[in-house]
């Protein structure tokens, strides 16, 4: 195969050219810089959403009321819904953050100029940079908020995989642990229909006791995070981390 000079001085360009979108990078959060930051928020949260889990599993405690449920915590009924949420909070966290809106070039278009303090280290323009992640900090903090309030909004609705795996839990420990069940009186041929019977009252039970706990998670976070779920300078006080959160976003270039 020949390769004339035109062909090679192309390949020298399209080097240059990539060699020049490679160095453009540099000055954005990309890569090892949106995994860490998106990591981070996800440790920070796990102690508030620990808080909030708990609130649902009280409320849910209270609800079941005379049923002791084999004496289960009730928080081990809402393994699903941890256990899935331990799954996506990556995922869900970076994409709410990153592509979702700190993403693009800081530059004004119209001039292809950065304004001042772009792209780092206080950057008055949406974009993706830690600049701009510095300069818009309370509506980060309250995206982390919302994306990780939102995913176990998502996971915990009613009629959701988990919430039905989380129902059929309490259901069979419901139906075998019922203070007033019955056992005089049984005849073998009425067993059958007797106990689908029992195992459906027992479900429409577990829905009214997990319905309204399944809804709790949103404010019990905002109250552990020290309320203001909001992307105002004082919002969410507990879940901001602001100095740490600062400097960790600035060491990255
Ligand atoms: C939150 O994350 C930052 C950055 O990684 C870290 O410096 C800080 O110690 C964390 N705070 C908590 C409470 O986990
Ligand atoms: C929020 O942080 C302050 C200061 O550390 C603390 O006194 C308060 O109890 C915290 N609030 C909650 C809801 O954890």
């Amino acid at each position: 195969m020949y390769f004339g000079l035109g062909s090679f001085s192309r390949f020298a360009a399209s080097l240059g050219i990539a060699f020049l979108v490679q160095t453009g990078i540099v000055f954005a959060c990309e890569g090892e810089c949106i995994v860490s930051i998106t990591k981070a928020f996800v440790g920070n949260y796990s102690g508030p959403v620990n808080t909030a889990m708990t609130q649902m599993a009280n409320t849910l405690a209270a609800r079941v009321g005379p049923y002791n449920l084999n004496n289960v915590p009730a928080i081990s009924f809402l393994a699903p819904f941890i256990d899935e949420y331990n799954r996506r909070a990556y995922d869900y966290m970076e994409n709410a953050i990153f592509p979702s809106y700190f993403h693009g070039k800081c530059q004004n278009p119209a001039t292809g100029i950065d304004p001042p303090g772009c792209p780092n280290p206080d950057c008055p323009v949406v974009c993706g940079t830690p600049g701009s992640m510095i300069h818009f900090y309370p509506k980060l903090r309250y995206i982390s908020f919302d994306a990780t309030a939102g995913l176990v909004d998502d996971i915990a609705k009613r009629g959701s995989p988990a919430y039905k795996q989380v129902l059929k839990l309490l259901t069979s420990a419901a139906a075998s642990s019922n203070p007033a069940r019955r056992t005089l009186f049984r005849f073998k041929r009425f067993e059958e229909a007797e106990d689908h019977e029992h195992l459906q009252r027992r479900e429409v039970d577990a829905d009214q006791w997990l319905h309204p706990a399944s809804k709790e998670f949103r404010p019990a976070l905002a109250a552990a995070c020290g309320g203001n779920p909001n992307a105002k300078a004082n919002g969410l006080p507990n879940c901001s981390w602001e100095d740490s959160f600062k400097s960790y976003i600035l060491s990255f270039p």
